[in-house]
C-alpha cells in the first residue's frame, strides 16, 4: 500500500543531502519528473540475505522482478534527459532488468563486470566471478567524464606490473582509461559498520566511479537503497547533492556521516538545491 511520506521529516539532513527512513517507492512518488542527474541502485538480490528491515529477501522470481520494474519505472521518470542510471545486481536478474530498461526507452551504455571474490559454484554451474553493473542513460548522455586509474606498479619494487610492449611512453600520465571490467572493488568485509549492523556494504569505489562518470559537482544523485550509505558519503565527498531512502535502520548511515564528516554541522533545513526534487502534496478536498 502507498504511504504518504512527510518530506519535512527526514532521518538525516546534511549540507548536501537528505535521507528518509522509508520504502523507496513511497519517496519516489513524491519526486518530480526529470529532477535528478543520476540514479545508483544496489537493491537486495533476492537470495535470502538478512537486512534487519522486516522484509523477506527471498520471494517469488516474478514478484521480485515486478517490484524491480516499479522502481525502475520511477527511476526513469525522475531522471533528467541525458541522466544516467546504474543498477548493481547478479547477472541472473540483470539481463532481465536491462531488457526492462530498454522498454523504458533508456539507452544502453555498458554492462560493467564487477569482479566477485570468494564465491563458490553451486550445482552444475560455472564458478560465478562477476556482478553486473548496468549503465543506461535517458537518451544521449549529458555528461560523460573519463575516469582514469593509476598505472599499476609492484608494491614491493615500485616498477610497472605490466610490460607495455615499448609503448609505455605513450601512456597518459594521468592514468589508464577505466574499462568495463572492474577487478579492484571487492566489498569492505571488515568495516566496523558491517560487523555491527550486518550491512551488505559496497566498496565506495563503485558508486564513486559511477558518480564521477555521469555527474558534475552540484548535480543530484538518488540512491533508493541506502544500506550503509556508501553512495551518500561518496556523493557528499564529491560535492554532489544526494537524496536517499532506507527502509531498514538508518543509524549506520547517520553514524557513518558522523565518522566521515566529524566537523560538519548538520543543518535543520533541506538544502535549497534539493527543494525542486520534491513535489508538494496535493491538499485533499481542494
Ligand atoms: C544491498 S543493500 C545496499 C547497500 C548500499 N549500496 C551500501 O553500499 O551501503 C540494500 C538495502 O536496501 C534496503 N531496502 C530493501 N528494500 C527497500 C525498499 N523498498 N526501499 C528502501 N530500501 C530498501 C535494505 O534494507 C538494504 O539496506
Amino acid at each position: 500500500m502507498m504511504k504518504q511520506l512527510d518530506i519535512e521529516r527526514p532521518a538525516l539532513i546534511t549540507a548536501h543531502g537528505v535521507l528518509y527512513k522509508a520504502g523507496c517507492l513511497d519517496l519516489m512518488r513524491t519526486m518530480a519528473s526529470e529532477s535528478v542527474d543520476c540514479v545508483f541502485a544496489d537493491p537486495p538480490f533476492n537470495i535470502g540475505k538478512e537486512y534487519n528491515n522486516g522484509l523477506s529477501d527471498l520471494i517469488d522470481d516474478d514478484k521480485y522482478l515486478n517490484w524491480c520494474r516499479l522502481w525502475i519505472t520511477e527511476s526513469s521518470r525522475i531522471l533528467k534527459e541525458g541522466g544516467a542510471i546504474f543498477i548493481y545486481n547478479l547477472p541472473r536478474w540483470a539481463y532481465q532488468l536491462a531488457a526492462y530498461l530498454e522498454e523504458q526507452e533508456m539507452e544502453f551504455r555498458h554492462w560493467i563486470a564487477v569482479s566477485m571474490k570468494g564465491s563458490f559454484p553451486r550445482g552444475n554451474k560455472l564458478y560465478p566471478a562477476h556482478y553486473a553493473l548496468l549503465y543506461f542513460t535517458k537518451g544521449k548522455p549529458k555528461t560523460f567524464n573519463r575516469v582514469r586509474l593509476p598505472i599499476p606498479v609492484c608494491r614491493h619494487c615500485g616498477k610497472d606490473v605490466k610490460d607495455y610492449g615499448g609503448h609505455r611512453k605513450y601512456l597518459n600520465p594521468a592514468g589508464l582509461n577505466l574499462t568495463d571490467l572492474w577487478e579492484d572493488t571487492s566489498p569492505a568485509r571488515h568495516s566496523k559498520n558491517k560487523s555491527r549492523w550486518h550491512i551488505n556494504e559496497l566498496k565506495p569505489t563503485i558508486p564513486e566511479r559511477c558518480i564521477q562518470i555521469s555527474t558534475n559537482p552540484g548535480d543530484i544523485v538518488f540512491d533508493p537503497f541506502g544500506g550503509g550509505g556508501s553512495t551518500y558519503v561518496t556523493a557528499q565527498h564529491l560535492h554532489r547533492f544526494w537524496v536517499g531512502t532506507e527502509i531498514g535502520p538508518c543509524e549506520p548511515i547517520i553514524e557513518r556521516f558522523a565518522r566521515e564528516f566529524p566537523k560538519s554541522e548538520l543543518p535543520n533545513e533541506i538544502p535549497a538545491e534539493l527543494r525542486p526534487v520534491f513535489v508538494p502534496l496535493a491538499v485533499s478536498g481542494d
